[in-house]
């Protein structure tokens, strides 16, 4: 262990870290060896962005070349046209043709502490297994596949099996409830629902296989579901219905090819599509499409991260999200990394377990998020002391700004003080990462994600659409467009042109706010929208709104965001009971639990306050802004521009009064 950790007898003195050091220079023997060692990268980028991205897509395997860079008439995006590719065939075939055969592509681990190491040659044979099985069951190009998995091999497997036959694949994350993954199989309209017989969280099961089984029956469009035994009888038994449910084993045993020759996909076929919470209460299947895609996230994922060949890389977020798309299948493989990946909870069998993990696999690289990050402060550094995390050389972060406390405490106590930290923002709709230190050549600040990438370029404008001068606060925009973009809605083109790109025409709206300091570096100032960041999740107070009001008990809901230590944001729920329904103790909890069955349990309000009327303007529209300031205890803003102004004082003295 580095002396510069500390330990938990002569803690470092954060305070007076953040006050002297507000710049860190990379280290220099990380910049000596650095993937990218010059910062001439970006004016060569800026200057001819097409040459640029197109030498970026010279690093994958093109079964036939693409005839132009780009076609762009905003807000539609072509790249690599006429291209044609696999993303299999990028991260699995094609290192399988070299030494890399056998180096370990997944190094996974159970919350019990199974372990499965897969190589890139086993990653093949099972890659093609799987999507013999698919084909088997009639899966075709151009098929929907729905994913609802624990982190296992088999959820990355999966997601390349459907990339080698040109199904575009949906994952949805597996702590969504029953009607979510309902509504999401439905808006997709996928064919087979790949699912486990459970998985294991904190010591206990989850029953993927019973959430499944009752979004499903409301689902026309599944004509099978394909079960992969991850517990067995002994622990849990799930109900098979006759013909519609496959267990992947068997079908795997009883399948006879032994390859499945990659499509030839058009650079623009989508890969695959991941929903996401917006501003309305139906999610947004974003579309992400082959060639640029894989061009992106590739190039960010070895230049961001340094990526070298013995380096053992592991990301910490769940497959169910873009992070686990972009940078644990796609980008990393399609570079042929070893990937680690953990099925369970930080804290099982205890608090050290992440620490375990690296010491055991000798991860070099970690990218995580900012709550885990303020959750393992919240533990205290014995839980690190206890472990040799010295080979670890890099650190990144994402889903959310991370506080500079965190970002210190990040650098002390997992990165011994010799880790460059990359603060990486992006979205679900970018596909990569956009704006992220290069870790050899820009210096890093705690808190500001730095520049953006090379070839990306993203402004910060005012209402009138004028940048913004420096250190004033602003929409972040994206001006150019960049191969990993989302290329439209899920069977809504329109809602995608509306929401992203009517607000500034031809330019990308991000959603988030930030500002830029003398040195152009950006601060991202969190969401400009209703849309919540908890725990690095995203999502739109009115999903949860929606969730309220179906509850017979309900006449009115505004949900906003508050500041939370822990989850960045939490959820705060003001609700009007209908007459004849008494708010009390057992109404909460159930409106809590109806939240958490509309959504999941990561959408589960923190508190639900009563109140007999919501503060509404007088054109009846919520001012979630004066609910804000009551939750965070601000001087109220103006409210001179509410229907009834004693509302607010009411919702006030109840929030106060039950604050205590
Ligand atoms: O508000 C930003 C925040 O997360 C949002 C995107 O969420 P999602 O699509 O779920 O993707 C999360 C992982 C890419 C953004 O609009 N966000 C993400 N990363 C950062 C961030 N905010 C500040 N700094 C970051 N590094």
């Amino acid at each position: 262990m580095a002396a510069s950790q500390g330990s938990s007898d002569t803690p470092v003195n954060i305070d007076a870290l953040l006050q002297e050091t507000r710049r860190f220079e990379p280290p220099l023997d990380f910049v000596a060896n650095a993937n990218v060692r010059d910062a001439t990268v970006y004016q060569r980028a800026h200057d001819d962005p097409e040459g640029f991205w197109a030498d970026a897509a010279s690093r994958l395997d093109w079964f036939k070349p693409w005839d132009r860079v780009l076609e762009w008439n905003a807000p539609w995006a072509k790249w690599f046209v006429g291209g044609q590719l696999n993303a299999s065939y990028n991260c699995v075939d094609r290192h399988t043709k070299t030494w890399r055969r056998n180096k370990a592509a997944l190094i996974w681990e159970g919350e019990p502490g199974d372990t499965r190491v897969l190589t890139y040659r086993d990653l093949y044979r099972e890659v093609n297994r799987f999507a013999s099985v698919l084909l088997d069951l009639g899966v075709r190009r151009g098929d929907v596949v729905a994913f609802y998995m624990p982190m296992i091999p088999e959820l990355a497997i999966g997601l390349l099996a459907c990339a080698r036959i040109g199904a575009p694949h949906t994952v949805i994350f597996g702590g969504f409830s029953a009607e979510a993954l309902r509504d999401r199989i439905n808006d997709s309209k996928a064919t087979l629902c790949v699912t486990a017989d459970g998985g294991w969280r904190r010591g206990n099961v989850i029953a993927l296989k019973d959430v499944t089984d009752a979004a499903v029956a409301q689902c026309p469009s599944i004509e099978h579901v394909l079960v992969f035994q991850r517990l067995g009888p002994d622990v849990r038994e799930v109900a098979m219905e006759e013909g519609r449910d496959i267990w992947l084993h068997e079908a795997a045993e009883s399948t006879t090819r032994r390859v499945v020759e990659p499509e030839h996909m058009e650079s623009e076929d989508p890969l695959y599509i991941m929903y996401t919470s917006g501003t309305t209460g139906k999610p947004k299947g974003q579309m992400h499409t082959t060639g640029g895609y894989l061009t992106g996230v590739s190039l960010t994922h070895e230049w961001i991260f340094d990526l070298k060949e013995d380096d053992v890389y592991w990301c910490t977020a769940d497959i169910g999200w873009v992070t686990g798309h972009s940078y644990i299948v796609y980008g990393p493989l399609a570079n042929g990394a070893t990937v680690v990946m953990y099925e369970g909870a930080p804290d099982f069998p205890d608090k050290d377990r992440f620490w375990a993990l690296v010491e055991k696999y000798g991860v070099s690289i970690l990218y995580t998020a900012p709550t885990s990050i303020r959750t393992f402060m919240r533990w205290g550094p014995r839980y690190v002391e206890k472990r040799d995390l010295s080979s670890l050389r890099l650190l990144g972060t994402v889903g959310e700004p991370i506080n500079p406390e965190a970002w210190i405490w990040y650098n002390e106590f997992i990165g011994g003080g010799r880790c460059p930290i990359v603060d990486t923002w992006w979205q679900t709709e970018t596909g990569m990462i956009m704006i992220s230190p290069l870790p050899g050549v820009v210096a890093t600040k705690p808190g500001s994600a730095t520049l953006p990438f090379p070839g990306v370029e993203a402004d910060i404008l005012d209402e009138a659409g004028q940048s913004v001068p420096t250190n004033a606060g602003g929409n972040l925009v994206i001006k150019r467009p960049w191969p990993a973009m989302s290329r439209t809605i899920w069977g809504d083109p329109e809602r995608y042109a509306a929401t992203y790109w009517k607000r500034y025409p031809g330019l990308y709206l991000t959603g988030d706010g930030a500002r830029r300091d003398d040195e152009g570096y950006f601060w991202l100032l969190g969401r400009v929208d209703d849309v919540l960041n908890v725990s690095g999740h995203r999502i739109g107070t009115m999903e949860v709104e929606s969730a309220l009001v179906s509850h017979p008990a309900v006449a009115e809901a505004a949900v906003i965001g508050a500041s939370d230590a822990v989850t960045g944001q939490a959820i705060i729920a003001f609700v009007t009971p209908r007459g004849g329904y008494t708010p009390n103790d057992a109404l909460t909890a159930e409106l809590k639990e109806h939240v958490v069955r509309s959504i999941g349990a990561l959408a589960r309000p923190k508190k639900i306050y009563y109140t007999a009327e919501l503060p509404k303007t007088r054109s009846a529209k919520i001012m979630r802004r004066l609910l804000r300031d009551i939750a965070e205890g601000r001087v109220l803003g103006d409210t001179s521009t509410l229907l009834d102004p004693n509302v607010v004082a009411q919702i006030k003295d109840q929030y106060e009064g039950n604050e205590g």
